[in-house]
């Protein structure tokens, strides 16, 4: 219930789904420990938080420009914290940084946010801190879907990732705990459900107490048999995980989502192999192009880096070819950007910013060929679209099974349903489609 005297909080996400999903749990947290309400005007709040991500340079460096002009504008008396990735890694050197800053509270140290807020100048970056068993707060930012969280951290050590350092080793949330959460959302109303985790098919590993044996595999059967769940998504898995068993569970249950985000990084196997990526490029091709043949309708979406240190051109060669034998239908991809903490920053041969350039430009101009091909084969096409969002002009989307974003027209009674789309008039971001049936 808002009225005038309740806090407000202000928050801003950067970064990947794993923050979107922690500052879902701050929201909670605040709201019901706190009696915090949630504002979008930064002026009026009385408590400013950002939820910073570190994986490439950039947003390091936007932190310190958003906190400084957070300090510009803010009410006389709201508090500043820093939250997430960058507050692990970079800890207390925030305070001397940024001194207006009231606390800093790292990834994995959620769970802290009340302590944080009432106690001056808190720090807690502890990325073993385990809060796989902590019982957050109910907020959800969509009705229509709900992320859950199933492992925290992440054990492989990729030599430009400073991910480990900033959300440590990796635990599994125990399969009731997932499954009670499911169950919440699907009677809520969420009929698609988004799973994620830094590695979410290495889950199972290690759990913090005793546990039955259980896979990712075994983990998605007993999530689809949960009432009222009609889509599973989930997000990152690791193509070195992706034996035979999880292919097939993932082709053949009809509630799993048609997408597969498998980052590739690199096509080259010298390359994966300085990564310390734990497979081939003959292991990514044979994975991705099973995937296709079992499943023809699959979207495949990847992680790209170009210019790794000492990647020569011959070695970039093989990750256009790798582009050209999957088709992926989207690529995420960056230059390198070497990282604290991490292996591969100390490495002497780094690749000049003007070739990471051009390599860059390539792939993304190669690509976007082939995603303008994939685009128009969407002509005609019947997808059966999970209307989640109002846009512009009398217009709803959503994504088809095989995650392409839809776009009718019609109103607010499509949102929640699944419903026949032809498509009628594809472009690259969207696809404009009529109703069927
Ligand atoms: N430089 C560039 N890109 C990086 N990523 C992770 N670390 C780096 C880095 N040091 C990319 C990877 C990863 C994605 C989330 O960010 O492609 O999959
Ligand atoms: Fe980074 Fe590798 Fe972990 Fe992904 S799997 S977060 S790239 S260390």
């Amino acid at each position: 219930m808002s009225n005038t005297t309740q806090k407000k909080l202000f928050i801003q996400t950067l970064g990947c789904a794993m923050n979107v999903r922690d500052s879902e749990h701050i929201i909670a947290e605040l709201k019901q420990k706190e009696d915090y309400e949630l504002t979008d005007k930064m002026e009026d709040a009385d408590l400013i938080l950002i939820n910073t991500c570190s994986v490439r340079e950039k947003p390091v460096h936007k932190l310190f420009s958003e906190v400084g002009s957070f300090e510009k504008v803010k009410k006389s008396g709201a508090k500043i914290g820093v939250c997430g990735c960058t507050a692990s890694h970079l800890g207390s050197e925030i305070f001397k940084r940024a001194p207006y800053v009231d606390f800093v509270l790292g990834a994995r140290n959620v769970s802290k946010i009340s302590q944080a807020v009432n106690t001056p100048k808190f720090i807690s970056t502890d990325i073993n801190h385990d809060e796989s068993e902590y019982a957050f707060g109910e907020f959800r930012s969509s009705p229509y879907k709900s992320h859950i969280n199933i492992s925290i951290g992440c054990d492989k050590k990729c030599t430009y990732c400073i991910v480990p350092h900033t959300r440590g080793d990796e635990i599994s949330i125990p399969a009731n705990l997932i499954l009670n959460e499911v169950k919440k959302a699907a009677d809520g109303g969420a009929k698609e459900i988004f799973l994620l985790g830094q590695n979410v098919n290495n889950y199972g590993k290690r759990f913090s107490a005793s546990h039955e044996k259980m896979d990712f595999s075994d983990l998605l059967v007993k999530i689809s048999e949960v009432n009222g769940v009609e889509r599973i998504r989930f997000t990152s898995p690791h193509p070195l995980h992706m034996d035979d068993k999880f292919l097939e569970v993932f082709v053949n249950n009809p509630k799993i989502c048609k997408s597969m985000h498998m980052p590739l990084q690199s096509g080259n196997t010298k390359v994966l192999r300085e990564m310390k990526r734990g497979y081939t490029k003959e292991w990514f091709l044979d994975r991705a192009l099973k995937l296709r043949s079992m499943c023809p309708d699959v979207s495949i979406s990847t992680d790209i880096i170009v210019a790794f240190p000492g990647e020569t051109d011959a070695e970039f060669e093989d990750t256009m070819d790798v582009l050209e034998r999957v088709r992926f239908e989207q690529i995420f991809s960056f230059k390198y950007s070497p990282r604290p903490l991490t292996k591969a920053a100390e490495f002497t041969n780094q690749i000049p910013d003007d070739i990471a350039s051009a390599r860059l430009t390539r792939l993304q101009s190669r690509h976007n060929e082939i995603l303008d091909e994939i685009t128009a084969s969407q002509k005609d096409k019947i997808l059966e679209v999970y209307f989640e969002e109002l846009r512009a002009n009398s217009a709803v989307a959503g994504r088809s099974f095989n995650n392409f974003l839809v776009q009718v027209d019609g109103s607010e009674e499509l949102l929640g349903k699944t419903l026949k789309v032809k498509i009628t008039n594809p472009k690259r971001m969207v696809l404009y489609g009529e109703l069927v049936g």
